[in-house]
Formats: structure tokens, C-alpha cells, sequence
């Protein structure tokens, strides 16, 4: 009994140890830092996917990096992993030198609503609700003030360039509309972080540039760090770094010259 006790306490003693040392090795101008990122899905008895595989990442406050790479090439996995949505078989995750594993229920609710912005290929709106009311939703949640959201909401919706549609539902606006009043959703709580994953891979390529290039605008004027997953080069090649993933690896790096 004494000696379970014992080896649980040491447990704890080395993992707060490792920790320690994370920490001094993750650079303070860091968002996002990976270690090791591994996912392992079991299909079947004695059948399991390696859809990610070792995978040490970091990514600076403010920098805008795409992650490109072929179908079940483990990028959805990885954006899952980062915005704390499924656990990693083994690995760690921190944002902003703090380990998402050990953060409580609290912690992760906050995360995800306040810190973290998403953005889907499907944009994901509330059909019964005005572009307006779309984009107030997740302030509802996360507990802003009446005032916050009138100023945030009519802020990025006009950054978004959308202030004249604000009251149309989802149906009656364009792809590119719907993906700008999704981008501005994200945006409302002012997140550091915005994950997206194929936000134009609804859209046609003109369409797809014109709101990746909206992106690096509000990048540049906002700083919030952003990771993109994209299947288009051009797409990717707006973003000031390129992660090329295959079976669940990084690959390559580039840096863009955009
Ligand atoms: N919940 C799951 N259960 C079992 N296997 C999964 C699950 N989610 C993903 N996988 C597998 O993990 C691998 C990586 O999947 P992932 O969705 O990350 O790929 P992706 O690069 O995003 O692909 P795509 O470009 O098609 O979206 C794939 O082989 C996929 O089949
Ligand atoms: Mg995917």
C-alpha cells in the first residue's frame, strides 16, 4: 500500500518535473507548441491507424500557418488535437506554454469559447437565425455584456463587410457570404488563436481567395495566431508558412514569400 503510494507520488513528482522543463524550452512568443503528437485510432481487435504519428509543432503569436496535405493525412486530427476537441494517444499540447491536459473542465470551456475561434468547411450557422444573431451567439455564451456584443457583433460584421446584410438569414446570402458571417463568428470573442479546417473548400477558387486574403487582412491587423488546413496550393500559399503532412507526419516546411 505504502509502496503504491509511493510510486504515485514520484509519478506526479516527474511529470511536474518534465513540465518544468517544457516550459523553459517552449519560447515565450509561442501560441501553439506540439511534443510528440501521436493518435492512434483502433478500428478493430489488432487493426489500428497511426493518424498522427509523432508530431512536434510550434507556432508563434500572430503567425498565420497553413497545414497542407492528401486526404487522411491526419490534418482534421491534428486541428481536433490543438483546439483541445479529442485527446491525443500520447503527446502534449500547450497553448500559450500551458498544457491543455491538465486544464480542468472550466479551463477547457474557456478555452474553446474565448481563446480558440473556429471556422469549418461547412460554415456550421444556425439556419433560423440572422447573420447577426449567428455571429452574437457565442458571445451569449461565453457571458459578454449587451454592450460587448452590440460593439464586437457590428464591428466584425463590418470588417467582415457585411453591416448592410446583417438582418439576412444563411439562405438568402452567397457561399462567401455565409463562410464571412462564419469567419466573423470566430472572430467575435476575440480569440488568440482561430483554427480553421478547408474554410473554402465550399467555396470557388476566386470565392476561396478573396476570403483567405480577408484573413491575412484581419491577420495583419489583429494578430491572432491562425492555423489553416486547405487542399488549394494558392490557398496554402497566403499563409507565411506551409506544413506539408503525409500519413500523419510533417513532412515539410515552407516558408512563403506571399
Ligand atoms: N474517429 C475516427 N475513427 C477512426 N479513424 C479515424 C477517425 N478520425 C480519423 N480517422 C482516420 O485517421 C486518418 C486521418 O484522418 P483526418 O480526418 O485527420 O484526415 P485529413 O487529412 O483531415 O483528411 P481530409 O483531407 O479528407 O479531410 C484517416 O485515415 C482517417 O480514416
Ligand atoms: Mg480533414
Amino acid at each position: 500500500m505504502k509502496k503504491a503510494k509511493k510510486r504515485k507520488e514520484i509519478q506526479f513528482l516527474n511529470s511536474v518535473l518534465q513540465e518544468v522543463k517544457d516550459y523553459e524550452l517552449i519560447n515565450p512568443s509561442t501560441m501553439i507548441q506540439t511534443f510528440n503528437l501521436t493518435k492512434v485510432y483502433n478500428i478493430t481487435e489488432g487493426i489500428e491507424i497511426r493518424a498522427l504519428n509523432d508530431v512536434t509543432i510550434d507556432i508563434k503569436k500572430g503567425e498565420f500557418v497553413s497545414v497542407m496535405g492528401p486526404s487522411g493525412s491526419g490534418k482534421t486530427t491534428l486541428l481536433n488535437m490543438i483546439g483541445a476537441l479529442d485527446n491525443p494517444t500520447s503527446g502534449v499540447v500547450y497553448i500559450n506554454r500551458t498544457n491543455i491536459a491538465h486544464m480542468n473542465d472550466r479551463q477547457l470551456t474557456n478555452l474553446r469559447l474565448k481563446e480558440i475561434g473556429f471556422i469549418f468547411q461547412f460554415y456550421n450557422l444556425v439556419p433560423v437565425l440572422s447573420a447577426y444573431e449567428n455571429v452574437e451567439l457565442p458571445m451569449l455564451f461565453a457571458g459578454r455584456t449587451k454592450q460587448e456584443i452590440k460593439r464586437n457583433v457590428n464591428k466584425f460584421l463590418d470588417l467582415v463587410g457585411l453591416s448592410e446584410k446583417k438582418d439576412y438569414l444563411p439562405s438568402e446570402l452567397s457561399g462567401g457570404e455565409q463562410q464571412r458571417v462564419a469567419i466573423a463568428r470566430a472572430l467575435c470573442n476575440e480569440p488568440s488563436i482561430l483554427i480553421a479546417d478547408e474554410p473554402t473548400g465550399e467555396l470557388d477558387s476566386k470565392m476561396g481567395m478573396e476570403i483567405i486574403k480577408l484573413l491575412r487582412d484581419l491577420n495583419l491587423e489583429l494578430h491572432q495566431t491562425i492555423l489553416m488546413v486547405t487542399h488549394d496550393p494558392m490557398i496554402g500559399a497566403l499563409a507565411e508558412r506551409m506544413l506539408k503532412m503525409r500519413d500523419g507526419k510533417i513532412i515539410e516546411t515552407v516558408i512563403t514569400n506571399r
